[in-house]
């Protein structure tokens, strides 16, 4: 009796068994990736060349901003301005406010020239002290903003933001649409006028 009962377990088991493997769906390698290529091999998810734009600085089409008040990106052959350093950079020498109208370049805006960082220090409670206030919360702090007259030096290594852009394909396609809220805002930048733009 008992020894019938375990056979008989053992049998529904299997069935259980081969029914479920025969009506498994099986996935290919292709669809598990967002690549959809074969995962085992990389011959066929190489990129397309980079190909940065060649035409020297005057000569070359700015690119639409790829949303509002975003960095834009380098348009120009960057050959020989690089690396920027202390006592070379050769992207101020074009962009300077002072200068650019002459160059046909856009000026540096007044973000550059503003200094955001609230005075920071630690009082001897331990909490964090914003320009002379006590915070719980960092990011609660309005930001401030001082005119410095001259370039911040958070601002210096340009191509920290600025990066020139590639017109090869892409593997991915990038469905991103930015959502402009006013006429020419991707052309240019408004980020001065409402850097606390929903802060309280
Ligand atoms: C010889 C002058 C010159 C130099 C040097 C130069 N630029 Fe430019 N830049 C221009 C001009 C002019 C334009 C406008 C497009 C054009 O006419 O080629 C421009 C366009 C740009 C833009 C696009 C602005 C927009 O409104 O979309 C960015 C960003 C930029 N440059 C960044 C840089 C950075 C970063 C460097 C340093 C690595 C640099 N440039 C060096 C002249 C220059
Ligand atoms: C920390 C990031 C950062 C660095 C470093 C930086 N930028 Fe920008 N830049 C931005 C952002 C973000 C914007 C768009 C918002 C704004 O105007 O501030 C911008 C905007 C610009 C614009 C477009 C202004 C307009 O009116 O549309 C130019 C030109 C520019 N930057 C040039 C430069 C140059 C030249 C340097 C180096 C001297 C530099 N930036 C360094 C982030 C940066």
């Amino acid at each position: 009796m008992k020894i019938s009962k375990i056979i008989l377990s053992t049998v529904i088991v299997a069935l259980v068994f081969i029914v479920g493997c025969s009506t498994q769906q099986s996935v290919s390698e292709e669809s598990l990736g967002l690549r959809k290529t074969d995962i085992y091999t990389e011959n066929t998810t190489q990129g397309d060349k980079t190909m940065y734009g060649k035409s020297p600085a005057g000569t070359s089409k700015t690119f639409k901003r790829a949303f509002e008040n975003s960095p834009p990106m380098i348009p120009h052959d960057t050959d020989g301005m690089m690396p920027i350093t202390i006592s070379y950079n050769a992207c101020t020498g074009c962009h300077d406010p002072a200068v650019a109208p002459s160059m046909n370049a856009t000026p540096i805006p007044k973000t550059h020239f503003t200094n955001f960082r609230p005075t920071t220090s630690l009082a001897s409670d331990g909490r964090i002290v914003k320009n002379g206030n006590k915070v719980i919360n960092t990011s609660d702090v309005k930001i401030s903003s001082k005119a410095l007259g001259h370039l911040a030096g958070s601002r210096f290594n340009c191509t920290q933001c600025h990066a020139p852009q590639s017109t090869g394909k892409l593997i991915v396609e990038n469905e991103f649409q930015a959502d402009f809220r006013k006429k020419g805002a991707n052309k240019t930048s408004n980020l001065m006028d409402n850097i606390n733009e929903g802060v309280k």
